[in-house]
């Protein structure tokens, strides 16, 4: 009895590696909607490829329901920051900042969205020894984590890490100008005007193939200059309006950390909304207001 060759629902040439997705997007995953229809992430490519089209914007998120909040506004670029130091964990720097604690929001962050391209920060110590201890920490940041890419901080001294980073197919973002985690060597977080060395910075992040880099609180003139010199996104937090995106961290956009550096905008005063709710919860209990008697 001849056999009727079993029709395939999805044939491999219907799904090159950049498929679009529905909504137009591209997937951080081979889109494979038999496996899971969920997830379609986007790519560090996509992301490059705005490169002089639109000006995006990013959110730093570091759990489920605020990454979330984040992908629902629209925002399709998520920063797991080592911010988290100052606005979660309770430090007043970054250094503290373990792989870790990084591992562990971004898993989070990872399970709240479906759509967003996560990048998770490599915090102080994960990878300044070597190559080799660079690169197993942006594997697991990926692998165990659920990221689609890394930030490092640092310019030319980093070209090598990112060098290392990207030659495994991690994809990078470079992040010059002030770094918190090495802000105490340097000026602190005073403007940076040192134009030729961040011009050479920038150029040595991308040669290493960075697919884009942030630029914070890097004198206005000379982001437009490396915005306009760079083939890579650049994104700008504290630098003005020429970026090619804008950053912030998610505590100052919804006003959830008190000490917002002057450059962030508080969209929201979520900090206050919280505490005039739980004050309301507080006295409602005392004056036995809550709960209310409902038994019949
Ligand atoms: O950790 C962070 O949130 C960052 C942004 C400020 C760019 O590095």
């Amino acid at each position: 009895m001849v056999r009727k060759p079993q029709r395939l629902r999805y044939k491999a040439s219907m799904y090159p590696s950049t498929h679009k997705a529905r909504n137009g997007t591209e997937s951080a995953r081979p889109y494979e909607p038999e496996k899971n229809p969920a997830i379609r992430r986007l790519t560090a490519g996509a992301i490059k490829r705005r490169k002089g089209k639109t000006i995006f914007p990013i959110a730093t998120a570091y759990d489920a329901p605020f990454g979330q909040f984040v992908e629902k506004a629209g925002i399709d670029v998520i920063l797991v920051g080592d911010s988290v130091g100052n606005v979660v964990l309770g430090f007043d720097e970054t250094t503290p900042v373990t792989v870790e604690n990084i591992i562990y929001h971004t898993q989070a962050v990872t399970r709240g969205t479906t759509r967003a391209h996560i990048i998770a920060d490599m915090p102080f110590g994960s990878y300044q020894v070597s190559d080799e201890d660079a690169l197993r920490s942006a594997i697991a940041f990926v692998k165990e984590a659920g990221a689609c890419s890394v930030k490092l901080e640092g310019g030319r001294d980093q070209a090598q890490r990112i060098r290392a980073i990207t030659g495994a197919g991690i994809p990078v973002v470079g992040h010059i100008g002030v770094t918190p985690q090495t802000a105490g060597l340097g000026p602190g977080f005073k403007m940076r005007t040192h134009r030729d060395r961040l011009i050479d910075d920038a150029q040595s992040v991308e040669a290493a193939g960075a697919y884009a880099i942030v630029l914070e609180v890097v004198d206005h003139e000379i982001s437009r200059e490396i915005t306009e010199l760079l083939s890579i996104p650049t994104i700008g937090i504290g630098s003005g309006p020429h970026c090619d995106a804008q950053v912030l961290v998610l505590h100052d956009i919804l006003g959830m950390y008190p000490h917002s550096p002057s450059f962030a905008k508080r969209y929201a005063e979520i900090g206050r909304v919280a505490t005039d709710a739980l004050a309301s919860f507080a006295q409602e209990v005392r004056e036995k207001i809550f709960p209310e008697d409902t038994a019949t």
